[in-house]
């Protein structure tokens, strides 16, 4: 007996699951963290250069491949190849994931736990970056935050693909856009706030080294939840009516939207208050409870909101990540999904804990001169993530044929389709300039 496989049921719906999949702590915290510390505007003009290059056409083409095989990572490269070792790449596709949730579950009860502070209240003159040190010299509360952020994806992972995704991201994501723009209102109305816009926005390309490409791409990568199997699983319960270049390019459109709005809610603080852009991975949690102290009224409520949001931002990207384990699970070695779910929350936590300890007790064990996040960190956006999209963009050029993707992208035919020049970008220039890249981004890391 064959079971239909669950589909989403409107389009909106997918069209916003996707959204809130790519959307989540990779446009909040991470964009402007690495803005932050690669130079600024030159950093968002090779981003927004990646994302239109590289990140559109991967995303169409990981959609094309989950909706023509109806498979997870794994089983559709099989399926697309048979008797080739190419299942590999499904393989490396969904480790990625699970080596990402190790640290995204981490940040995502950074927001946790900043949630429960904004209750305590955020006031002008606290010092926000020992505050923040403070929380990472804790390991009891980080792993609690870490705890409660993996139990809250599994309860939403139990419900089943529709009901437990697709409805509450619809309601919440227009809100989380509301409160950035107030953000963003009181982050350029603080004196001193100029500075902080040419930051963000004037590009100083003296700036640029040869790791800023490199980092674009990953981030890209990540932020738009690219290589690493889930658009491809997303694309799995696509119904063949649907427009995949349209998907593709609204969910493109929404994520950079968002991050990019981001960027103006906190570069322009970040000048006004005194703070330093090149902060790392803390600056948005060090910035923004800075900006809600600012406000004049209510800003406790507003930072609670916010990070109310950010969390649940933070949980429907989780939940999409933990979806590639659960489907590989249940497809591949015959799983149930309440035991797949079970096994893959449970490693994820345990794979967490390192990255917990990494901050403080273990802030001595520093694999490749990086302490544990940073070297998880490294493995995803810098080794692994480039790597995945450059053997998508083979595959899907050369194994499964760049003519076919493109087909299977334009089916079913409307107005709105995908040129020729899908091949071109699919073929030479996206495996090319990736491939150049993570070579130099990596000897410049290790070599140079
Ligand atoms: N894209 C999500 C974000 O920006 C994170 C994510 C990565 C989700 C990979 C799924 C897969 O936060």
């Amino acid at each position: 007996m064959t079971v239909q496989r669950e589909q989403w049921t409107t389009r909106t719906g997918f069209i916003l699951a996707a959204a809130g999949s790519a959307i989540g702590l990779g446009n909040i915290w991470g964009f402007p963290f690495l803005v932050g510390t690669h130079g600024g505007a030159v950093f968002v003009l090779i981003y927004l250069a990646v994302v239109m290059l590289m990140g559109y056409p991967l995303k169409a083409t990981e959609f094309a491949i989950g909706r023509a095989t109806q498979k997870n990572p794994v089983g559709a490269f099989k399926a697309l190849a048979p008797g080739t070792p190419w299942w590999v790449l499904g393989g490396l596709l969904v480790l990625v994931p699970f080596v990402i949730m190790g640290f995204y579950s981490v940040i995502g009860g950074w927001a946790l736990v900043y949630m429960t502070k904004s209750i305590e209240g955020f006031a002008p003159g606290m010092d926000f970056g020992g505050i923040f040190n403070q929380l990472l010299a804790n390991p009891i509360t980080l792993t609690i935050g870490h705890l409660v952020f993996m139990g809250l994806t599994a309860a939403i992972i139990f419900g089943g693909v529709i009901k437990g995704i697709q409805r509450w991201v619809g309601y919440l994501m227009p809100v989380l856009f509301v409160l950035l723009i107030i953000l963003i209102i009181r982050g350029v109305t603080l004196p001193g706030a100029m500075a902080g816009l040419g930051f963000y926005l004037i590009p100083d390309f003296g700036l640029i080294t040869a790791r800023t490409p490199l980092a674009a791409v990953g981030q890209a990568f990540f932020s738009l939840s690219l290589a690493m199997g889930i658009i491809l699983t997303y694309g799995s319960y696509v119904s063949k009516k649907e427009k995949l270049a349209d998907s593709a390019g609204w969910t493109t459109f929404l994520d950079t939207s968002i991050a990019f709005l981001a960027g103006f809610a906190i570069f322009p603080a970040v000048f006004a208050l005194g703070f330093d852009p090149a902060g790392g991975a803390g600056l948005a949690f060090v910035v923004l409870p800075a900006v809600f102290a600012a406000m004049p009224f209510a800003g406790s409520f507003f930072a609670f909101l916010f990070f109310l949001l950010l969390s649940v931002a933070a949980l429907t990207s989780s939940v999409s990540l933990m979806q590639v384990l659960v489907a590989w699970g249940m497809d591949e070695r015959g799983w149930s999904r309440r035991v797949a779910a079970t096994i893959a929350c449970v490693a994820v936590f345990i794979l967490g804990i390192p990255v917990v300890l990494g901050f403080n007790i273990w802030s001595g064990v520093t694999p490749l001169g990086m302490n544990l996040f940073g070297f998880f960190f490294f493995l995803t956006f810098t080794f692994a993530l480039p790597l995945g999209g450059l053997l998508i963009c083979i595959f899907a050029g050369y194994v499964w044929g760049a003519r076919k993707a493109q087909v299977a992208i334009n089916e079913p035919r409307g107005r709105i389709n995908i040129g020729n020049w899908y091949c071109v970008l699919l073929k030479y220039v996206i495996p090319i300039l990736v491939g150049i890249l993570w070579v130099v981004g990596l000897l410049d890391k290790f070599v140079f």
